[in-house]
C-alpha cells in the first residue's frame, strides 16, 4: 500500500512549513523556472526569460536582499516569489501550490515592503485570466485601475514602411550620447499619459537603454534639424524570433503628422529584415491614440494584465523581518496553516481614479 493511501492527509496540508527569505544570485534558474510556469498557465506562453530576470535584479534602485523574497516549502522548492519595484509589485505563486497560503503571505510581505518605501499606494499588475489572484487582491480591499495588452503583429509578409514625412530624418540610436536627449523627450511625452510618473535619467538609462536585449540597430532616433523628434526604442527577443518595442514617443508639438506610424513601421521592416517573426509591444487601455496607431498597423491584442491597487496603510518604521540571504539564521519559517491571510474588509479604500501607473506594462 502506497504512503499516501495509509494517509488522511490532503494535498492542502502536504507543505506546512514555508521557508521566507530573500533570493541569492544562485536561485534565478529556479525564480525564472517559477515565473514561466505561472505565464503559461495564465498567458499560455512564456513571457520571462533569464536574462530579463537578471536584469531586473540588477537595477541600481532594486534590493535583492530587501525588494525580493522567496517562499519555499520544507521540501526547498522554490514556490513563491514577490518583488517589489517603483511600477508596482510582482507576487507569483507555483500554479500546482495555489491555496496553500502562499500568496497571502507573499502580499503581506509586498505591502510592508511597499510601506517602507513609502507608497501611497500598493498596486500589482496581474494577468487577467488569473481568477484566483484577483480574487484574492478584491478580498484584500485591491481594486482595478487600469489594464494593458500585448499586442502583437506577425511579420511574414510585411510591406515597406510608410515613408518618413518631410522634414524628419531617421538615425540610428547612439546609446551613450543620446541618453538625455531620449529621457528628456520621454518625460515630455508621456506626461500627458494617466499615470504618468517621471523617472530620474539614471532609472530611465537602467531599464531602458541598458537593458540586456535593446538592439540599437532595430530601433531608431527621428532628428528634425537639431532637435530629436521621436524614438523607437527596440529590443530583439532573439529566442522567440520577436521584435519588442519597448518605448516610442513623439514630441507633443510634432505629432499628427505620420511621425509615429513612420517610427513603428521602419521598426517592423527592420524586425522582418533582421529574420524575425513578429513584433510586439505593450500598450495601456488608456491610450486611444496609440491604440488606434497599433491597431491601424495590423497588431492585435494577445493577452491582457491588469493592475490592482489599494491605498496603503500608515507608513511604518519597523523592519519587514525578512532575512538576508546567506543560510538559515535569518530565515522566518512559518506554518501555511497558523498564517492569518493579508486579506482585510473589501472596499476599505476605494480607488483613486488619479493612480498613478507604469506608462508601459511589461510586468516585469
Ligand atoms: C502615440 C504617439 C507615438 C503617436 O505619434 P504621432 O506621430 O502623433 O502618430 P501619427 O502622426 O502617425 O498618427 C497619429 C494621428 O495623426 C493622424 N495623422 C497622421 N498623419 C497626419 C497628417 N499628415 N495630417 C493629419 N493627421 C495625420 C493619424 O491618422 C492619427 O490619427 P488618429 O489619432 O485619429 O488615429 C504619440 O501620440 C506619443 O508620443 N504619445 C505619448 C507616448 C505614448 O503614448 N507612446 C505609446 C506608448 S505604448
Amino acid at each position: 500500500m502506497s504512503i499516501k493511501a495509509q494517509s488522511s492527509v490532503t494535498p492542502a496540508d502536504r507543505y506546512v512549513a514555508m521557508r521566507l527569505r530573500a533570493p541569492l544570485p544562485d536561485d534565478a534558474p529556479a525564480v525564472l523556472a517559477l515565473l514561466v510556469a505561472r505565464d503559461i498557465a495564465d498567458l499560455g506562453t512564456p513571457d520571462h526569460t533569464l536574462e530579463d530576470l537578471l536584469d531586473d535584479w540588477r537595477e541600481a534602485e532594486f534590493s535583492l536582499t530587501a525588494d525580493a523574497l522567496v517562499v519555499e516549502l520544507d521540501d526547498t522548492r522554490i514556490a513563491g516569489y514577490g518583488a517589489v519595484r517603483r511600477t508596482g509589485t510582482l507576487a507569483v505563486v507555483a500554479p500546482e501550490l495555489e491555496g496553500r497560503g502562499i500568496g497571502a503571505r507573499v502580499l503581506q510581505w509586498a505591502e510592508q515592503r511597499e510601506r517602507e518605501h513609502g507608497r501611497a499606494r500598493h498596486r500589482q499588475w496581474i494577468p487577467a485570466k488569473n481568477l484566483r489572484a484577483q480574487a484574492m487582491l478584491r478580498a484584500a480591499g485591491y481594486l482595478p485601475q487600469r489594464s494593458c495588452w500585448r499586442m502583437v503583429r506577425p511579420l511574414g509578409h510585411f510591406a515597406q514602411a510608410t515613408a518618413i514625412p518631410v522634414g524628419f530624418a531617421l538615425r540610428p540610436l547612439d546609446v551613450d550620447h543620446d541618453a538625455p536627449g531620449l529621457h528628456a523627450l520621454d518625460a515630455a511625452s508621456f506626461a500627458g499619459n494617466p499615470g504618468y510618473e517621471p523617472e530620474s535619467l539614471a532609472a530611465f538609462c537602467d531599464e531602458h537603454l541598458d537593458a540586456h536585449d535593446l538592439d540599437p540597430e532595430l530601433s531608431c532616433v527621428a532628428q528634425e534639424g537639431d532637435t530629436i523628434a521621436g524614438f523607437l526604442l527596440a529590443r530583439r527577443r532573439q529566442d522567440e524570433a520577436v521584435g519588442y518595442i519597448d518605448l516610442l514617443a513623439v514630441r507633443p508639438d510634432r505629432r499628427r503628422r505620420g511621425l509615429g506610424t513612420s517610427l513603428l513601421e521602419t521598426a517592423f521592416a527592420r524586425f522582418a529584415a533582421a529574420g524575425l517573426r513578429e513584433g510586439g509591444l505593450d500598450v495601456d487601455s488608456d491610450n486611444p491614440r496609440a491604440l488606434r496607431l497599433y491597431e491601424r498597423a495590423g497588431m492585435r491584442p494577445r493577452f491582457q494584465l491588469d493592475t490592482y491597487e489599494r491605498p496603503s496603510l500608515a507608513a511604518t518604521s519597523r523592519r519587514p523581518g525578512l532575512p538576508r540571504p546567506g543560510g538559515s539564521n535569518g530565515a522566518t519559517v512559518e506554518s501555511s496553516r497558523s498564517r492569518t491571510a493579508a486579506a482585510r474588509s473589501p472596499g476599505d479604500g476605494l480607488a483613486d481614479p488619479s493612480t498613478p501607473g507604469s506608462r508601459r506594462c511589461r510586468r516585469w
